[in-house]
């Protein structure tokens, strides 16, 4: 089956004059590629990137079984509604998923045109969407018997989920009682930390997040893989796509491998100014594909350390768009505003069920669209865009799927997260940390009043002590 494809050539001199990059550029860099290529083998064996052995035995049959054997427990059950509780890589893997392989309106179709139930993924604790689908459940299933948790939690230590497990197992309970047990499944560490805890003493049913795979490279393990198999995506197709990956990721000459390629392109344009990575779509079912990206890519590669303990502020901003609907928002300043941006397409070659425009209207200025399908127009208005923005000179590349379906999503997963690992390295950076995160996580546990982080509390008072720098409307 054709997978994947990855054109560059609108990120090279040739087209974009100054603001690509030229043959020889490529070529000086392949020596150094084929250094990072063999360091990054070898951090592969020491264990450092568990991430890339998922799509593989034995993890993947020890996963795939695990989730197969409860996701069949509770075929029987006549679950209707699915909750997930996660956030940040424990949520975002899961949103992609279910955006990009079931209907854009599976929540709202019958029972029987549903291939599992209801999905809703809490990843933010706004309570309007707390409250919005607490009511809903309440209402759709008053008595809790048709709905299951599903909480994700490496370390069960993370405040928004925590408060969301708390609220839901509380729901339970006041149904269900000692049964609560039967309607959670949680996704956590093995062997240690609170969910752990939690999870041994209240016997749920548990999946592991596997030793080693940090949260936003865990998409391929039970993370993301039990609810997107309890909503009927075909996981395996997943990983096989994600497994036919890891050859040409691994190629050494750097012109083979669309990883490398990919890191190259973006690490040597972030040097030359362009450190702004638009990913952009045109497929809504691919649009929270780029939430994912915008993850991996920013809590990555965004460090203020070198591996040598030099300050270096590294890193790219990603931003997400949507094509169409963002040629109609942002492509102005893409074209005309500061040059510092590569901007890449997903295209998708084959929509599954297209829709005819009828030549029902006879209008002459609309002539043209009778007869056409909204997927020429579609892929019309993309090769539109990249040549608009060639023309401007604007660094861009394009991400083809033959289709989309699992077997090829898990093929720009394992792309990306591997294309990840090589742009850290580029980089000279830890990719796999996320040290700026802890300061507003232990900040949030002193204000919500948690034994031990009273210090925190204060600091952040004294720091944002109120002013009279105010303008307050009427
Ligand atoms: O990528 C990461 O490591 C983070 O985004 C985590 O997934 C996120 O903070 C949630 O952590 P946890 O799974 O421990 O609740």
């Amino acid at each position: 089956m054709p997978g994947i494809t990855l054109d560059f050539a609108n990120c090279l001199s040739d087209r974009v004059k100054e603001h690509g990059l030229t043959e020889s550029d490529i070529a000086d860099a392949k020596p150094r590629f084929c250094d990072l290529s063999d360091r990054l083998t070898s951090m592969r064996l020491k264990g450092k990137t568990a991430y890339r052995d998922l799509p593989h035995n034995p993890a993947r049959s020890k996963h795939l079984n695990a989730i197969k054997a409860i996701v069949d427990h509770y075929r029987d059950k006549d679950i209707r509604n699915l909750v997930v509780l996660g956030i940040g890589g424990s949520a975002l893997g899961n949103i992609a998923l279910h955006t990009a392989l079931n209907p854009l309106t599976y929540n709202l179709l019958a029972d029987k045109d549903r291939p599992g139930p209801r999905l809703f993924i809490l990843d933010n604790v706004d309570p309007h969407m707390v409250r919005d689908v607490k009511n809903y459940l309440q209402a759709d299933d008053p008595e809790m018997k048709h709905t299951l948790i599903n909480v994700i939690s490496k370390s069960g230590e993370t405040a928004e989920t925590a408060a969301q497990f708390i609220v839901f197992r509380d729901l339970l309970q006041r149904f269900s009682g000692n049964r609560s047990a039967e309607y959670i499944v949680a996704v956590t560490d093995e062997k240690q930390g609170t969910m752990r805890s939690i999870v041994d003493s209240e016997g749920y049913r548990n999946l592991p997040v596997p030793d080693g795979v940090g949260g936003r490279f865990s998409v391929l393990s039970p993370v993301g893989l039990f609810s997107a198999a309890m909503c009927g995506i075909d996981i395996q197709a997943l990983l096989e796509g994600a497994a036919s990956m890891d050859e040409p990721c691994s190629e050494a000459d750097l012109e083979k491998n669309p990883a490398g390629m990919l890191a190259f392109i973006l690490i040597e344009l972030t040097r030359r100014g362009k450190p702004n990575h638009v990913l952009m779509p045109y497929s809504n079912n691919l649009y929270s594909l780029a939430d994912w990206f915008r993850q991996i890519w920013a809590e990555s590669l965004g460090k203020q350390y070198d591996l040598q303990g030099k300050e270096v502020f590294a890193g790219a901003t990603p931003i997400k768009a949507l094509g169409t609907t963002d040629q109609h928002s942002q492509i102005q300043l893409y074209r005309e505003g500061p040059n510092d941006k590569v901007i890449g397409f997903l295209e998708v070659e084959q929509f599954d069920g297209d829709v005819t425009i009828p030549a029902s209207l006879e209008v002459q200025n609309l002539k043209y669209l009778q007869n056409a399908t909204f997927s020429q127009l579609l892929n019309a208005e993309k090769r539109a865009t990249e040549y608009a923005l060639v023309e401007s000179r604007r660094p861009n590349y394009t991400l083809k799927f033959p289709r989309i379906d699992a077997y090829h999503v898990g093929q720009f997963i394992y792309l990306w997260e591997v294309a990840t690992s090589y742009a850290g390295l580029m980089l000279n950076i830890d990719a796999y940390n996320q040290p700026a995160v802890e300061t507003g996580k232990k900040a949030t546990f002193g204000l919500m009043g948690r034994i031990g982080f009273e210090e925190y509390k204060s600091q952040v008072d004294a720091t944002l002590a109120p002013t009279d720098h105010l303008i307050s409307c009427p």
